[in-house]
Parts: C-alpha cells; structure tokens; sequence
C-alpha cells in the first residue's frame, strides 16, 4: 500500500475545519428536530466517519441504522447509474423521522435511489444530510438540506471516503495525484 504522501495533491478540507462545520450541523439539526426523535440512516461505508462525529454533536435523541449500496467497483471512479442495495436496514422506518447521511453526492444517483426505495416505506419525513457535495456534477436533481461542503470536480479521499478501498482512516479529505497514485495489486 502506498503512503498517501505519495499521490496526496493538496488538503482541501483539514481536520479542524472538518469538525468545526460538522458541530454547526449537529447544532442546525437538532435546532430543527427540536421535540423529535431523529432515525439516521448511514449509508455504508463512505458515511461511518462522518455519521459517528456528527451524532456526537446532535443533543436530541436519535437512533442509528445502516444500509450499504454498490454504485460502483473497484477501479471505477464514477457512478453508473446502476445503484444496488446490497444491505437493507434493521429496523421499520414507518412514521419516523428520517436523516440520511452521506459522505458525499457526486452525479446525485446513489442518494436519489436510496431515497426512492425509502419512501415506499412511508417515513414521517425524509432528508438527506451529506458532508460533500460535488455538485457541478450532480447529474440528478437531489434535495439535500444540509450539506457540510461544496467542493470542486477532484476525486477525494480521506475521513471515510476511499481510494480502491483503502484511505478511509485518514482525517482530512485530500484530493488525488492520479499520475502519482498506483492501484494495489
Ligand atoms: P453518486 O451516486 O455519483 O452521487 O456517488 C456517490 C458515491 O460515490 C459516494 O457515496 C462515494 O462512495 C462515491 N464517490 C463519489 N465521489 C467520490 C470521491 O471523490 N472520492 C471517493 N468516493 C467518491
Ligand atoms: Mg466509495
């Protein structure tokens, strides 16, 4: 495995700046669900780091569950569209209220996908908070209402989201050298 100084081009986002934007949400969310319960849902795997920081900061009672969906292999660096949930949830989501949370939306597929198969089973409501958001790329129309970062169109790493599935441990998000990086064996 390479060491990420390797093919790390520049820190866009760093640690400090990462949970100082992560505590305004927490805060802006438990502002809005005052008097409720909140049901986060992380989607797997991207979302775990962002998911444990920011419950931390959420001061009304909430709940956790997962799910997990493949968009894409190993290799691929771009959604096809083709969304699979490849693990469903623990609990019912009827008549609760629904926070997704996502490391990042990049063409919009993913969230857009979760969210259909979700509402079949008739949330109260339903948002999506995601800690990313690239949105000159959004190539479906998403509502999200919290969002921690727009950034620019640069495959990232770090603080959850992965190269080949490795990186995720990392607590910036840093964008690639893709002539520097090697794909592992
Ligand atoms: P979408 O379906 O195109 O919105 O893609 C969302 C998923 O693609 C995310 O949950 C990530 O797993 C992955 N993804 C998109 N952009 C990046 C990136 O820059 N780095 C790592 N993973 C990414
Ligand atoms: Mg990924």
């Amino acid at each position: 495995m390479q060491d990420y100084h390797e093919f790390l081009d520049e820190i866009i986002i760093g640690e400090e700046d990462l949970q100082r934007r992560i505590a305004e949400l927490g805060a802006e969310i438990s502002r809005d669900y005052h008097g409720c319960k909140l049901h986060l849902i992380c989607i797997l795997r991207g979302g775990v780091l962002f998911l444990a920081d920011l419950m931390r900061k959420i001061t009304i009672p909430n709940t956790i569950d997962f799910m997990a969906v493949s968009s894409y292999g190993v290799g691929a660096r771009r959604s096809t569209g083709d969304v699979r949930i490849t693990l469903d949830l623990q609990e019912d989501i009827r008549g609760r209220d629904v926070l997704l949370v996502e490391d990042i939306v990049d063409s919009g597929y993913t969230i857009a996908t979760v969210m259909e198969f979700l509402k079949t089973r008739r949330p109260k409501s339903l948002s999506v908070c995601t800690l990313l958001d690239k949105a000159e790329r959004r190539e479906i129309d998403v509502p999200i209402r919290y969002r921690g970062f727009v950034i620019p169109d640069k495959f990232v790493f770090g603080y959850g989201l992965d190269i080949d599935e490795l990186y995720r441990n990392l607590p910036f998000i840093g964008t690639v050298n893709a002539e520097r990086y090697h794909p592992p064996e």
